[in-house]
């Protein structure tokens, strides 16, 4: 009988810890991800998720453990070089400025990745194509979060790190959302995604960051859980 080693996973994250301004945010957190797979981030504010996504998009850098794409570490600058390529990041920030208009905020990213024609597919499935040609101002948040949406659409890159993807979405909005990573992943791209709110993503491993510090009291403590607040 021939036994067939199971393959390498495509990203591994390997015992790794990270620090930001000298204090500890993750420890030792192990996860492993193959192509056509999702790691859904949960976890309490302030517990690392963001600091996840920008470790693995080399904005900081493993304290301890390793980040190994295709069993290479991804600190290495040659590696890096190649891996951030494969990253399509949607982060809280949304990069969409005034002076384009909502399909030039996303032309300009796709033109820079040497793409062509996809930007405006992109709009209108994301339900934005009647805004195309208007300026951002107009949006509101949850058509902003749909315009970063039809960015990563349009780049269509093999890893998505993706940061509260569905906060300010509606319900279809989230059915979309829902739908764009199950057919991305379908394809054999990846989905890591940090979220608070419920996002369907089958089979997806969940990784629960551990709080840093004790529950602190808040305002409702101080309520004593009469549950009025004013
Ligand atoms: N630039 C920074 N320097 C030092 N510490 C930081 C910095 N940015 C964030 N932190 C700290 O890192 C910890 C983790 O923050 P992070 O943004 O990763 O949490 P999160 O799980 O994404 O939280 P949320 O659910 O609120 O989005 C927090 O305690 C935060 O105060
Ligand atoms: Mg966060």
């Amino acid at each position: 009988m021939v036994l067939r080693k199971p393959p390498f996973p495509r990203i591994l994250i390997d015992n790794v810890s990270c620090t930001r301004s000298g204090a500890q945010i993750l420890r030792n957190v192990n996860a492993s991800i193959h192509d056509g797979g999702a790691l859904a981030l949960t976890g309490n504010n302030g517990s690392g998720k963001t600091t996840f996504l920008r470790m693995l998009a080399g904005f900081n850098r493993p304290s301890a453990g390793q980040i190994l794409w295709n069993g290479h570490d991804v600190t290495n600058p040659g590696i890096f070089q190649q891996f951030k390529l494969q990253l399509n990041w949607l982060s809280g920030k949304d990069c969409i400025t005034d002076r384009l208009t909502v399909l030039e905020n996303v032309l300009w990213f796709e033109l820079l990745e040497g793409k062509e024609g996809r930007s405006m597919p992109a709009l209108e499935f994301m339900g934005l194509g009647s805004l195309a040609h208007e300026r951002p101002r107009v949006l509101s948040m949850g058509q902003r979060k749909r315009l970063q949406l039809a960015r990563v659409l349009a780049l269509d890159r093999p890893i998505w790190l993706l940061d509260e993807p569905s906060v300010a979405l509606d319900d279809e909005g989230v059915r979309l959302l829902e739908h764009i990573i199950l057919d991305h992943r379908r394809k054999g791209g990846i989905a890591i995604v940090a979220t608070h709110l419920p996002i369907k993503m089958e089979d997806a491993v969940n990784l629960k960051m551990a709080a840093r510090f004790g529950r602190q009291q808040t305002f409702l403590d101080m309520l004593g859980g009469s549950g009025d607040i004013w």
